[in-house]
């Protein structure tokens, strides 16, 4: 049997994979993997009925908790902003995906892997790495990519086809989901100063329907995970729903940004990851008040490293490995509460506590005499001394 897993959304790209795969590729076998990283469940079901109506042999993977155990909780501890603006959301869950459908191949005794990526995207090296790790004999054929067809092209083979799709020229946003975040593309959105219309958005208020009062919530985070939500101890997935659910009503979470994808191209990306930016905003909070002042410096660089590798989808990475193990070490300490204030799309932090706290109220204040403010006079003879010498010698 000549047989052929494909990594199967259920959306355009996959579903006119399907007929191309006994057509064009000459598999006999069709083996499709939905794997649920927490896209809505009409999708899930959507992609299995299609599946059905296609014959194939259908697999729905529910890799929800380990997705937001293994994957989203180390974003979070490693703060990971792709370019300081993109929570690396759609990226994360590539690997895990591949992954999956990895385990699936090799229950069945598959050999050869298809997926719906494009050329232009950075999915198509995400997914690829990991099979050619796990597997470095499989065969990956990628018929998006090979047939270079345009949307327009895909939409007119899927009606020649019989494919069920739900887009049309006018549903023209391409939209990726999971826990950690939307990504919406495509249209007019591609244009970037379009400025993006609210109908784009399904998770995160408008300022206009935010409540119009301030909402105060808890974070409760040890060893660098959030563990509680406003005193209630919840497992990692329902607590990523939770900070979704409330960031998301009072507007948190929306963002759009220039992003430079892997081979270069400079697109304009539309994002809502509210569960992401609260407890982003959180966990850095609590990271300020328990780390020194050559931690906080040093992490940002590791940590910005880490959101690279977890972009570029270089999940089992060595260096990856080597940046998980620095930033473990560090979390050890990043056990308190952050207090945040979400209103009307706007999150500040409001106050933070914790064993590990670095500040002394003795020395800070004021109204302390525990540090002897006479001891400043030598410090401020000796600072800048070399500085001083330089500009001694370009005044001569
Ligand atoms: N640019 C994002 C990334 O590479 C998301 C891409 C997927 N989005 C989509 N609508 N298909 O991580």
């Amino acid at each position: 049997m000549n047989q052929v897993v494909l990594i199967y959304s259920g959306g355009l790209d996959t579903s006119v994979c399907i007929p191309m795969m006994t057509e064009d590729y000459g598999f006999d076998h069709i083996v499709t993997v939905t794997v649920d990283v927490g896209q809505p469940e009409e999708d899930i079901t959507m992609a299995a009925e299609k599946a059905a109506r296609f014959g194939t042999e259908h697999y729905t993977v529910d890799a929800k908790d380990e997705f937001a155990r293994d994957y989203c909780f180390p974003a979070v501890r490693a703060n990971a902003m792709y370019q300081g603006g993109y929570p690396v959301s759609t990226s994360i869950a590539r690997p895990l995906i591949a992954l999956k459908a990895v385990e699936v191949a090799q229950k069945v005794g598959a050999k050869a892997f298809a997926h719906g990526c494009t050329g232009k995207g950075n999915d198509q090296l995400r997914i690829e790495f990991i099979v050619r790790t796990l597997l470095p004999d499989a065969r990956i054929v990628a018929p998006m990519r090979e047939k270079n067809m345009t949307r327009t092209e895909e939409i007119e083979y899927a009606r020649v086809k019989n494919v069920p799709i739900g887009q049309s020229a006018e549903k023209i946003w391409s939209i990726d989901e999971n826990l950690w975040g939307r990504s919406i593309e495509g249209g007019r959105l591609e244009e970037p100063d379009f400025a993006p219309p609210e109908e784009i958005f399904r998770w995160t208020a408008g300022p206009q329907e935010a409540p119009n009062t301030p909402e105060t919530v808890v974070v409760r985070f040890e060893n660098g995970n959030p563990v509680a939500i406003n005193g209630k101890s919840m497992d990692p997935l329902t607590l990523i729903r939770e900070a979704h659910n409330l960031a998301g009503k009072n507007g948190v979470g929306r963002i759009d940004v220039m992003e430079d994808r892997m081979l270069g191209l400079k697109v304009r990306e539309n994002y809502e990851c509210p569960a992401a930016i609260l407890l982003y905003t959180a966990h850095a909070a609590l990271e300020a008040l328990v780390f020194t002042k050559d931690e906080r410096d040093f992490k940002r660089v590791v940590d910005a490293k880490w959101a690279d590798l977890a972009y570029a989808g270089l999940w089992i990475d060595p260096l990856k490995h080597d940046l998980d193990a620095f930033i473990d070490k560090t979390q050890e300490r990043v056990t308190g509460e952050v207090i945040l204030r979400l209103f009307k799309g706007g999150i500040s932090v409001i106050g933070r506590r914790s064993p590990f706290a670095l500040y002394n109220e003795d020395l800070a204040s004021f109204d302390s005499k525990t540090w002897d403010q006479r001891d400043g006079e030598a410090l401020c003879k000796a600072y800048g001394m070399q500085a001083r010498m330089a500009a001694q010698l370009n005044i001569g």
